[in-house]
């Protein structure tokens, strides 16, 4: 399963970066507008630091508008993926940019169905929020596998299922589970990922007995 790191925050990507696995970025409006800096320059600055792929949303709500703003956003860096919601005309511009070679991320999908749209539109990624979905009381889990499902019904589709909307560690397992290409996670469910109580008692236990033998290994 790929890492992405669902942030606009350059301090987080770098430290995430740093460790080595990650494999791409995801921000959208409310992240952008989180950061608190000017759009143009906080991508330009996160598409320096990691050469992976890189989503930023367009704002625009009808298809013309979208792909004027997906090409002044492509103009950023080569390694700039355009996201689009899942509406008629996000679909209109993404199989357009499809058509054009620039790869798409398809947001803020809450069903199969649409999920389908998406591939047939020659989207790059689905991103199906899974958080979202769980806040209104439904499986956000589900939908991943049901996608999944549909997808491997219908191998010349070629869209990447990027589980979107994470709020936990059990959400990226779970996503793993099902068959995700990909998880966006936000840095504080990433840091939750490494961490075990076992793995701090453990630890502890053997800094201790280490400690009683006198011995150093430098
Ligand atoms: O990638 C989309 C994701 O950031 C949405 O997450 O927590 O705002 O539902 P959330």
């Amino acid at each position: 399963m790929k890492f992405f790191i669902d942030t606009a925050d350059v301090a987080e990507l770098r430290r995430w970066h740093e460790l080595g696995f990650l494999d791409g970025v995801t921000t959208n409006p409310s992240l952008i507008a989180k950061s608190g800096r000017k759009i143009f320059e906080v991508l330009e600055e996160i598409c320096a630091i990691a050469p992976v792929p890189v989503s930023a949303e367009v704002v625009a709500t009808d298809a013309e508008g979208m792909l004027k703003e997906a090409a002044k956003l492509r103009a950023i860096a080569p390694n700039i993926v355009i996201k689009a919601p899942l509406t008629w005309d996000g679909l209109k511009a993404t199989r357009a940019l499809a058509d054009q070679g620039v790869p798409v991320n398809v947001t803020l999908c809450f069903s199969a169905a649409q999920a389908l749209l998406a591939a047939k539109a020659g989207a790059a990624y689905i991103s199906p929020f899974i958080g979202r979905l769980d806040d209104i009381g439904e499986d956000g889990m589900q939908l991943i596998r049901d996608i999944r499902v549909i997808y491997d019904n219908y191998p010349w589709l070629d869209t990447e299922i990027l589980a979107a909307s994470i709020r936990s560690s059990d959400h990226v397992k779970e996503a793993a589970l099902a068959g995700a290409d990909v998880a966006t996670i936000p840095p504080k469910a990433m840091e939750a990922l490494a961490q075990h109580d076992l793995t701090d008692k453990g630890l502890a236990a053997f800094l201790k007995d280490w400690e009683g033998t006198g011995q150093t290994l430098l």
